[in-house]
């Protein structure tokens, strides 16, 4: 069977990321990426999350504190559009992941927006270091999804070829406006 995308994503940032690397997790929600990004990177590494839901933020933490988890985690209740506050340094960043949409069993009406996306994704490109990965889950089968899927291809399709490569992976004969990734690697 073909990967998912989001296996897919796993499935690329498992190569290219080693223990001690600094990542992202720009959409914390039920905390998976967070996760998954924690035992990459162990305790010599760092995941630095960020959400705009207290929900998330405490979900996140919980199951931190019960899953076995690296303590090497530093999450932050604010918007992705805010990280260029966080005082990290730029291009030291190994990836960056978002997942774009709702939270899952949360309130379907806050979103992440094309506006915010944009700011955190332009962010996230002057943090990145050379050979790292921005990984976007695109789901846009809610109100306003479509809105910010249109604004996020318009915007990787711009980036320089010679900076960057993106590859755009997803199923294309689904219903129901499948997810799909996109990756940006930095060269
Ligand atoms: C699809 S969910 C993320 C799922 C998550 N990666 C997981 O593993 O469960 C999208 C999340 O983005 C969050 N969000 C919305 N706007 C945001 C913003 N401006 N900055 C950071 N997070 C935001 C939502 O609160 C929601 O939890």
């Amino acid at each position: 069977m073909l990967y998912s995308p989001l296996t897919y994503s796993h499935k690329l940032l498992e190569s290219r990321l080693k223990e001690g690397d600094l990542v992202i997790d720009a959409t914390v929600g039920n905390g998976n990426d967070t996760l998954f990004l924690n035992k990459l990177v162990k305790a010599a590494g760092k995941v630095i999350g960020l959400d705009i839901q207290a929900e998330a933020i405490d979900r996140t933490r919980e199951r931190i504190k019960n899953e076995g988890v690296y303590e090497s985690v530093e999450l932050h209740q604010t918007g992705h559009e805010q990280l260029g506050t966080l005082n990290i340094n730029p291009e030291s960043v190994a990836a960056v992941m978002f997942n774009l949409g709702y939270l899952p069993r949360g309130d379907k009406s806050v979103i992440t927006l094309e506006h915010t996306t944009l700011i955190a994704l332009k962010t996230s490109l002057t943090l990145l270091k050379t050979g790292g990965l921005i990984t976007i889950m695109v789901y846009y089968g809610h109100p306003g999804g479509e809105e910010e899927k249109n604004g996020v291809i318009d915007f990787v399709r711009s980036l320089s070829q010679k900076e960057y490569q993106v590859l755009q992976y997803g199923f294309i004969n689904q219903k129901n406006a499948p997810p799909f990734l996109l990756v940006i690697e930095k060269l």
